[in-house]
């Protein structure tokens, strides 16, 4: 590496010199490599807020602990639905801060005085606290193919429906940031059956959009046999009887995905004959049961 006459020892003045210049070098450029990375960017429909989050530190003290709960709660059955995990505390909307969604009095550990003012479904009475924050709620999620209806519910009051009822007690033990993100399907149906909405609002394709085009005598359920899978299907009745090997087919071995359609039941459209006697009416001498049948 070096030249054979320098003494050994250059070396290590060299690496000494390198040292002495690079870590310097390094403590001037590490805050401006810092300046110059690419920052996460907030979702855009998300605007920055100054924000304190109110004191809140004596609701979370007793809400968080079950034997401050106990001793103060009337109704012990009630104990687990007003418990609140510590995690929860931390999350997106849990740190908000009770308060700031729940209102109340906070420095206090007398429950008549924290509670003075409580509101209960914060989404009820100051639904503005969440759309503040979300703006531009979507009436579809495309990629999940689900109606969304925020721009029509969204006035919770006007329809007596609130952000709660789909999307639980954000702050806590339902938080839609970590993946939970609606509540389950039956919570939409049962409240659209108890109310007793128009029959079109509790078929499937109220709240589905379905990847097909499919004719309007059929409805989703025809096929659809699962409100859990959607690959679990059933056609009762197909326009032309699928028997043999075509009863065993997947509907898009035939049909082009997405749609159905669009298709002639003539043999010589799917298959090929191998041999060159007959014609192209395969059905006068085959059966979809097998081909030396
Ligand atoms: C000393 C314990 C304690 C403190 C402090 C406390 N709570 Fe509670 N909280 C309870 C108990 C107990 C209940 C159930 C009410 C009852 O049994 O009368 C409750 C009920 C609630 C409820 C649910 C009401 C319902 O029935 O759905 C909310 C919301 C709530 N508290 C929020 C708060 C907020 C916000 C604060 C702080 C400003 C707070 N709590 C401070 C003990 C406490
Ligand atoms: C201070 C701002 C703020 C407030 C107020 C707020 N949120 Fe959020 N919310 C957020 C942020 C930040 C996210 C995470 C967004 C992301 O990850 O894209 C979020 C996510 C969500 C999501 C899940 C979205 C998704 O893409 O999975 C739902 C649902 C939600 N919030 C509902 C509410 C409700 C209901 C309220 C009112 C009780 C509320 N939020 C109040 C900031 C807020
Ligand atoms: C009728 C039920 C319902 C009501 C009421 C409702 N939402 Fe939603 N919301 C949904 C559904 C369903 C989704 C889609 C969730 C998914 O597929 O990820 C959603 C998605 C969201 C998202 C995520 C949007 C995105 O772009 O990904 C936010 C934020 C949200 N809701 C906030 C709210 C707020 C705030 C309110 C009250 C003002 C509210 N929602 C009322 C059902 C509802
Ligand atoms: C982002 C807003 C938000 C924050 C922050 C928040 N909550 Fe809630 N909380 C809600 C909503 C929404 C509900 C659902 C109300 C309903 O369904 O009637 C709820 C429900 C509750 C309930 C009733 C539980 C139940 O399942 O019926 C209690 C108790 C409660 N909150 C206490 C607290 C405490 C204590 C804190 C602070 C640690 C807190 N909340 C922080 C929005 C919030
Ligand atoms: C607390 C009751 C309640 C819950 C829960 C509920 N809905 Fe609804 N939904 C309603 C009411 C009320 C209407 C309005 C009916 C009308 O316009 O006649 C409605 C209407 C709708 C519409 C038609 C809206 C329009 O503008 O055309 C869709 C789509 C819908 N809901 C989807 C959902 C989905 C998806 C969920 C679950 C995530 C859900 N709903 C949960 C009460 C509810
Ligand atoms: C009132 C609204 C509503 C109606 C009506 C409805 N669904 Fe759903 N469905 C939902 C919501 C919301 C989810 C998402 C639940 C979740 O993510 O946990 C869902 C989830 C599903 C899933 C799970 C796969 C997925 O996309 O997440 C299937 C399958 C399904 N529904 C099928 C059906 C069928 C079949 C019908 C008709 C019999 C039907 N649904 C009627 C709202 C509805
Ligand atoms: C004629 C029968 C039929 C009808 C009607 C029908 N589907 Fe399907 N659907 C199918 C079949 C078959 C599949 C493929 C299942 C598989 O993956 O094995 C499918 C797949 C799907 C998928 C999964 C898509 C994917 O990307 O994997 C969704 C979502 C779906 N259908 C929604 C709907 C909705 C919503 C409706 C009503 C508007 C509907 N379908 C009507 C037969 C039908
Ligand atoms: C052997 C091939 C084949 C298979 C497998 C098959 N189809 Fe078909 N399908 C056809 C043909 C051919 C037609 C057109 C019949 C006609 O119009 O006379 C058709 C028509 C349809 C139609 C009516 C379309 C319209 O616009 O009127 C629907 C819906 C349909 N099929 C759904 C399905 C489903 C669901 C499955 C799976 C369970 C399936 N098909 C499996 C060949 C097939
Ligand atoms: C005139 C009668 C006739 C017509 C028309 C005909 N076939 Fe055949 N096909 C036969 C006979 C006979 C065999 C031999 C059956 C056996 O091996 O037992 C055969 C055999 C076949 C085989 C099986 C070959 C093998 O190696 O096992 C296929 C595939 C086939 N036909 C497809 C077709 C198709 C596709 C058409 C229409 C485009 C068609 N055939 C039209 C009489 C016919
Ligand atoms: C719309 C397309 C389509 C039409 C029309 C159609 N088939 Fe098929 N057929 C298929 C598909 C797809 C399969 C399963 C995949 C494969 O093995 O090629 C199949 C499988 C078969 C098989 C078993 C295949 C094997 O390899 O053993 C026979 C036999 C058969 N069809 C006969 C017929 C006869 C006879 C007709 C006319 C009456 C007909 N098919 C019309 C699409 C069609």
């Amino acid at each position: 590496m070096l030249p054979a006459h320098w003494p050994k020892w250059t070396t290590i003045l060299i690496g000494l010199a390198l040292a002495v210049f690079t870590i310097p070098l390094a403590l001037v450029l590490e805050p401006a490599a810092q300046a110059l990375m690419p920052r996460p960017t907030p979702t855009a429909t998300l605007p920055m807020l100054t924000y304190a989050a109110p004191p809140s530190r004596e609701c979370i003290l007793c809400h968080t602990n079950q034997e401050a709960l106990r001793q103060t709660v009337s109704d012990p059955a009630e104990l687990e639905r007003l418990w609140i995990h510590p995690n929860d505390v931390h999350s997106t909307h849990g740190r908000l801060g009770c308060i700031t969604c729940h209102r109340g009095t906070g420095g206090t550990t007398d429950l008549a005085v924290a509670h003075q003012g409580l509101v209960k479904d914060p989404t009820l009475h100051f639904e503005e606290e969440c759309t503040l924050c979300h703006r531009n709620l979507p009436d579809e999620i495309p990629g999940d193919r689900l109606r969304t209806p925020h721009s029509s519910l969204v006035h919770g009051l006007a329809q007596g429906v609130t952000c709660s009822d789909c999307h639980g007690g954000v702050g806590h033990g339902f938080d839609p940031v970590s993946g939970n993100v609606i509540c389950s399907m039956n919570v939409c149906l049962d409240c659209h059956r108890a109310r007793n909405l128009r029959a079109e609002l509790q078929e499937c394709r109220a709240c589905h959009i379905g990847p097909h085009d499919v004719a309007a005598a059929l409805s989703c359920d025809d096929c659809h046999t699962s409100t859990v899978r959607w690959n679990e299907t059933h056609l009762a009745v197909h326009p032309v009887e699928l028997v043999g090997w075509h009863a065993q087919t997947d509907c898009f071995d035939c049909h082009d995905w997405p749609n159905f359609g669009g298709l002639r039941y003539v043999c010589s459209d799917c298959h090929q004959r191998p041999h060159d006697f007959g014609d192209e009416n395969c059905e006068r001498c085959h059966t979809p049961e097998g081909w030396n049948k």
